[in-house]
Order: structure tokens, then C-alpha cells, then sequence
């Protein structure tokens, strides 16, 4: 095995040639981080990561630390990838990626405590009723209490709307529904607030982005749902809009979206976009042509959102296209592109070199009006520090 202190100062060479690929003057003349073009307008910018891209403390992690200043761990906090037993979780994995950001002063979302489709078996097959419950709030307890004060905002409960159900609150049928009923999700509010006061309580959700009558059912049902939270004083401070946008496929309305943002923030919520990339299956191959429409797409969908200055926080799901959900083809076997290309869904391509993407990214940062000093970035970070 390597000596860590050889491969961190392989990384910190890696993040050094970054920063400098030939001279002096080169680093002087390196393009901007985007963590510093949105922190310059108070906006808190960062990537997913998996355990395994940090622990390889490579080029990727590299520019990890040199883009962003918050991490999500893609998969490694969700309920089912952390225990296969009753009541029985093993924190090492995320503990480790707590620990990279608290060692790198990166912010870190929690990435979900509860999500329908990343339950463990053992959950699904408790009795209904109070045993659910109280393995549902000492799942919650335990992850706030442990990571209290190294993890700034929860996603609570991960897509919890589903407007196909016909049920009158749109609630999503799931295991939570099922064995605790619809006030799961404000239990389950509750004991993270408890756990962790000041942690931000996030309700993340997708599909929430396109000109579609779904889409719009969906942003309907998805502002009566805060609303019900704010009217039973459930904890709550935080939209979660997931932002996988989708090359040639739905329209997007620039007013609409930014409408339905304004009605979030008018319930006095701030609002996050937390998994930001976008599939090109259906773009040309020529990668010029490519490359163009993916960043069209994030510009078109930026502008609009960064234009509501209660959105204080962007994150891509993922930073290169070395790694990425989309290249990995997972979840989504039908959607991929028919030639058998890689996708290039992200601000790098696979090399680490920007794309039109990054551009669009820092373009929109350099664009957005300036946020409350303070109000997001630095409390994030300050989160981190004050408890080591
Ligand atoms: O780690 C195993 C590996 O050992 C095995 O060889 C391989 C074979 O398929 O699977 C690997 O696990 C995969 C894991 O990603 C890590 O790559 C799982 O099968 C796969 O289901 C899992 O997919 C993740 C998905 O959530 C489901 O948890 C994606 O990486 C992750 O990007 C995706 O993220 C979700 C957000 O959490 C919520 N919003 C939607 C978003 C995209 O689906």
C-alpha cells in the first residue's frame, strides 16, 4: 500500500500542475475556480463525490479541492448502502468522507437520510406501525447527532412527491407511507431538528424543472407541501431542486421556473439546486456541437435560477465526466445514447480539461446578483470549524 503522505503530496503535486501546468505564469494566467466565481457572489458551489475518487487522491481529487467548496457523497450516507441489519449501520465509509472535507475546509450536504428507492430490506419487512417509526426516527437521530456540526444541510427525505399516486397531498407511495403514514416525513423533520438544530432541513425533490403539465403538477404539489410543513411548523428551511436536465427533450420555460422559485421563496425558504448535470443522449455526436448544447442548457437553466436570490447554493452531480452516474449508465438503461459514445454530461470532460459547460457555470456565477454577505457560504464552512 502507498504511504498516505506519499499519495496526499502526489495530489497536492497533481493540484499543484493544476495550478501551474508549465510555469509560474501559466498558474498566475489559470482560468478562475468556480468555487471562488460563486463565492464571490455569496453562493456556495460544489460537487458530488464518491469515497472511492477522494481515496485515490489523484488528479480528480485534485480538482475537486481546486473547483469546489462543498461535497455531497453521491451514494455512501443512503440508508440501504450503510446497513444490512436492524438498527445496525456501519459509519466508516462516510466518516471518511466527513473527514476529507473537514481535513480540506469543504462544506458537506448529507445525502439522504431517507430516499423510497435506498431502503434497507430489513426496513420494508418490519410490522407496520411503531417499530417502523422508531427504527425511521433512530435512522434520522443517529446520522444528525453524529455528523452535528460537520454536515451543514440533510436532505431529509429524498423525492418524497409522486402526483401519479392521486392521493390529495401527492404524496409518493412508499415503505415510509405505508408503515407510518403521511405524517412520516414531518417526523421525521422533527428528529433531525432535534439531532442538530443547526443543520439546514432540505426537501429535495426532481422532476420539478421543465414546461411539462407533469412538471407543473409537480411544482404545485410540491409548494402545498411546504406549505403544510410551514403551516404545522415542520421543521423545514430548504427546497432541494435537482436539476438533471435533458438535452432535446422537454421545453424549458425561463418565467415559469423562475416563478415557481419566487412562490418558494415567498414562504420564506431558501432553495438549493443540488444535483445540476445533463444527459445528451439525444445531442449530435460531434462533440463541438455536443459540448454547445449541454452548455446551453445549463446557461439557459442558470440564469433563471441564480435570478432568485433566495438560491444560494449549486451543486453538479459530479464535477468531470471521468465520473458520473450518466457515463457509469446507471438507473436509466433505456436513456442512454444508441451510438455507444461517452456521454459528457459535466463542467470536464473525462481528461479534466473545461468544457463549454464550466464556462457556462462561471459565466452564470459572474452574472448572478450578489447574495446576502455571509448567508449561505460562510456559515457552511463556519459549521465545519467551529465543533473540531
Ligand atoms: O458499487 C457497486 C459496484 O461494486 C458494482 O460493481 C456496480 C455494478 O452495477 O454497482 C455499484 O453500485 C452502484 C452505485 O451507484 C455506485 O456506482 C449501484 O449499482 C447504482 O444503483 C448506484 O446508482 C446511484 C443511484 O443514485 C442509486 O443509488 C448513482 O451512482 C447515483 O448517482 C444516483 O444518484 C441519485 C441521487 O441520489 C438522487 N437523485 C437522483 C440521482 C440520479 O439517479
Amino acid at each position: 500500500m502507498v504511504p498516505v503522505l506519499t499519495r496526499r503530496s502526489a495530489m497536492a503535486g497533481a493540484l499543484a500542475a493544476l495550478l501551474a501546468p508549465g510555469s509560474r505564469q501559466a498558474a498566475a494566467n489559470a482560468p478562475p475556480a468556480l468555487r471562488d466565481l460563486a463565492a464571490a457572489k455569496g453562493i456556495l458551489y460544489g460537487s458530488c463525490v464518491q469515497e472511492a475518487e477522494l481515496a485515490a487522491e489523484d488528479d480528480f481529487t485534485a480538482l475537486v479541492l481546486r473547483e469546489c467548496a462543498a461535497i455531497v457523497p453521491e451514494n455512501e450516507m443512503k440508508w440501504q448502502w450503510m446497513s444490512h441489519r436492524p438498527d445496525e449501520e456501519d459509519f466508516s465509509v462516510p466518516d471518511r468522507i466527513v473527514d476529507f472535507a473537514t481535513r480540506y475546509r469543504l462544506a458537506l450536504r448529507g445525502h439522504n437520510l431517507l430516499w423510497y428507492w435506498r431502503t434497507p430490506d430489513w426496513f420494508k419487512a418490519l410490522p407496520r406501525g411503531q417499530s417502523a417509526e422508531s427504527a425511521m426516527v433512530r435512522r434520522v437521530t443517529e446520522m444528525c447527532r453524529r455528523y452535528r456540526g460537520r454536515v451543514f444541510c440533510w436532505d431529509v427525505v429524498n423525492e418524497p412527491i409522486d402526483v401519479e399516486t392521486g392521493r390529495a397531498d401527492a404524496l409518493r407511495k412508499t415503505v415510509f407511507l405505508d408503515e407510518i403514514g403521511p405524517d412520516y416525513l414531518d417526523l421525521a423533520h422533527r428528529a433531525a431538528r432535534e439531532a442538530d438544530p443547526a443543520a439546514s432541513l432540505v426537501v429535495n425533490e426532481y422532476g420539478i424543472v421543465y414546461d411539462t403539465p407533469a412538471a407543473e403538477q409537480k411544482r404545485t404539489a410540491v409548494l402545498r407541501l411546504l406549505e403544510r410543513m410551514k403551516r404545522n411548523a415542520t421543521p423545514v428551511d430548504a427546497l432541494g431542486v435537482q436539476a438533471h436536465l435533458d438535452i432535446g427533450g422537454d421545453p424549458f420555460s425561463p418565467p415559469k421556473f423562475r416563478r415557481f422559485l419566487a412562490d418558494v421563496a415567498a414562504l420564506g425558504l431558501d432553495i438549493q439546486i443540488t444535483e445540476l448535470d445533463a444527459t445528451d443522449e439525444r445531442a449530435p455526436a460531434e462533440i463541438a456541437a455536443r459540448d454547445g448544447l449541454v452548455a446551453d442548457a445549463y446557461a439557459r437553466f442558470l440564469d433563471a435560477a441564480l435570478d432568485e436570490p433566495a438560491l444560494g447554493v449549486v451543486v453538479t452531480w459530479g464535477l468531470s465526466d471521468r465520473h458520473s452516474w450518466i457515463v457509469r449508465h446507471e438507473c436509466n438503461a433505456q436513456g442512454w445514447r444508441k451510438d455507444g459514445l461517452p456521454s459528457r454530461p459535466l463542467p470536464f470532460d473525462a481528461a479534466l480539461a473545461r468544457k463549454r459547460a464550466w464556462t457556462a457555470l462561471a459565466a452564470a456565477f459572474r452574472a448572478a446578483p450578489p447574495r446576502p454577505p455571509g448567508k449561505w457560504a460562510a456559515p457552511a464552512l463556519a459549521l465545519h470549524h467551529a465543533r473540531r
